[in-house]
């Protein structure tokens, strides 16, 4: 069992998070969550969670949003959250994800500027040289955007944007957001089922992964 960071920003996409969350759990392992203050109307307006303006009241809504069977393995912080255990680098988080990433977090996040604790705990990530996770959300993409996924690239993070492929044959948004959270925990190296798995053309696609195209 190992205790992953999901940090959840003001981008658009928090099936993503969500997705992501039940399979890690699936997978035996623990979630810690934190919102930023803009994550916190993200996922009000997206899946109707309502943790507050810091996302203070989070721990109280994971039942009703994940189900009492994943909420037992989730642990929810506010945004302001930075005496939490994720700031520290004594705190041993296997890997940190930040989905879906904003376009404000990635740039403070590759300036080293920590404001709230999904910032910090990227920054801790970074400085202790574990797995940093980025899946950013926005589109077009401006050159200050692409030089600072290019920072964090260099840095050693894996930049894997929110860019479902269609080759895979999806059905559903459940199914576009799968190809997705397949790939974050592909790239975490934990086992999953999540999303069809390419199989060559003219195959009918097997459950779980992501095809040679990404
Ligand atoms: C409904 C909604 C959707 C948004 N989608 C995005 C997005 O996809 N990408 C992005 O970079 N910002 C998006 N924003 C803007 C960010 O939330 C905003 O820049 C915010 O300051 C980011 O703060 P954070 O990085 O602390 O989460 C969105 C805002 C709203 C209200």
């Amino acid at each position: 069992m190992s205790r992953y960071f999901i940090g959840i920003t003001g981008a658009s996409g928090h099936a993503y998070a969500e997705a992501v969350t039940r399979a890690l759990v699936a997978a035996g392992h623990e979630v810690d969550l934190a919102l930023t203050a803009a994550g916190s109307k993200v996922l009000r307006h997206e899946l109707g969670v309502d943790a507050g303006a810091g996302g203070e009241r989070l721990g109280g809504e994971l039942e009703r949003w994940l189900g009492a069977d994943v909420a037992r393995s989730v642990r929810a912080f506010a945004a302001d959250a930075i005496e939490a255990p994720p700031a520290s680098g004594t705190a041993l988080t296997a890997a940190c994800i930040l989905c879906p990433c904003s376009m404000g977090t990635l740039a403070r996040v590759a300036a080293g500027f920590s404001s709230n604790l999904v910032e910090r705990a990227a920054d801790v990530a970074l400085k202790e040289g574990r797995r940093l996770v980025v899946v950013p959300r926005e589109t077009p993409l401006s050159v200050v955007h692409l030089e600072n996924m290019a920072r964090l690239a260099r840095l050693g993070a894996v930049i894997l944007p929110a860019m479902p492929g269609f080759y895979h044959g999806p059905r559903t948004i459940e199914d576009l957001v799968a190809h997705v959270a397949g790939k974050v925990l592909d790239r975490l190296g934990v086992e999953h089922g999540v999303g069809a798995r390419w199989a060559g053309t003219g195959e009918p696609p097997e459950e779980a992964g992501t095809g040679p195209g990404g």
